[in-house]
């Protein structure tokens, strides 16, 4: 797939997604003002980019820790069944926690890692992605923050892939086969 003859299109630049955040970080420490500490977890490897620019508009006390949970593998489609490859380091109990994701296509990586968190009873759990696909989901997940709203489209760059290529890109583009 990753061999067939594509081209990325811009869809989103580098100015906007940092505009954005600027905003979704004020939101942020609105939310969790009367935190000593914030736990930000990023769900690897999709988010390593979006985690890396919204803590540092954080000007906060935050500990950053990282889950895998299974997704695509190489291909265009979701797997459906999540399973957690890499756990957390540190203890959420009782800790306010925000889960950054790059993106909520079908919702399933979302719900189930969110049930999966839960169980270990943070005081606050919240959820943020920079990009969502309201038009696939497939189950009820709504995160509490979202960068842009897109549409049906396969998008890479600012750390998402296509079959682990254009992670490095500044901005997000679209993949069109050619
Ligand atoms: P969900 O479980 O279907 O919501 O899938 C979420 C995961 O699928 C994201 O964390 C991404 O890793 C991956 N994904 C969804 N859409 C895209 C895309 O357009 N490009 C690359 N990865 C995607
Ligand atoms: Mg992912």
């Amino acid at each position: 797939m990753p061999n067939r003859p594509h081209v990325i299109d811009e869809m989103i630049s580098a100015k906007a997604i940092a505009a954005r955040i600027e905003t979704l970080a004020r939101e942020i420490k609105q939310e969790f003002a009367d935190t000593d500490k914030l736990v930000v977890i990023g769900l690897l490897r999709g988010s390593f980019v979006f985690i890396a620019d919204l803590v540092r508009e954080l000007d906060m006390v935050v500990e950053v820790d990282f889950l895998e949970a299974s997704s695509y593998g190489d291909g265009m489609e979701s797997s459906r069944e999540v399973r957690i490859l890499k756990d957390l380091r540190g203890q959420i109990a009782d800790r306010d926690v925000l889960v950054v994701e790059d993106i909520v296509d079908t919702g399933h990586t979302l719900a189930h890692v969110t049930d999966y968190l839960g169980t270990r009873h943070p005081r606050k759990l919240k959820t943020i992605a920079l990009l969502d696909k309201p038009a696939r989901r497939e189950v009820g997940f709504k995160a509490d923050w979202i960068g842009f709203e897109i549409p049906d489209e396969f998008v890479v760059g600012y750390g998402i892939d296509f079959a682990q290529r254009n992670r490095n890109l500044p901005y997000i583009g679209k993949v069109r086969f050619i």
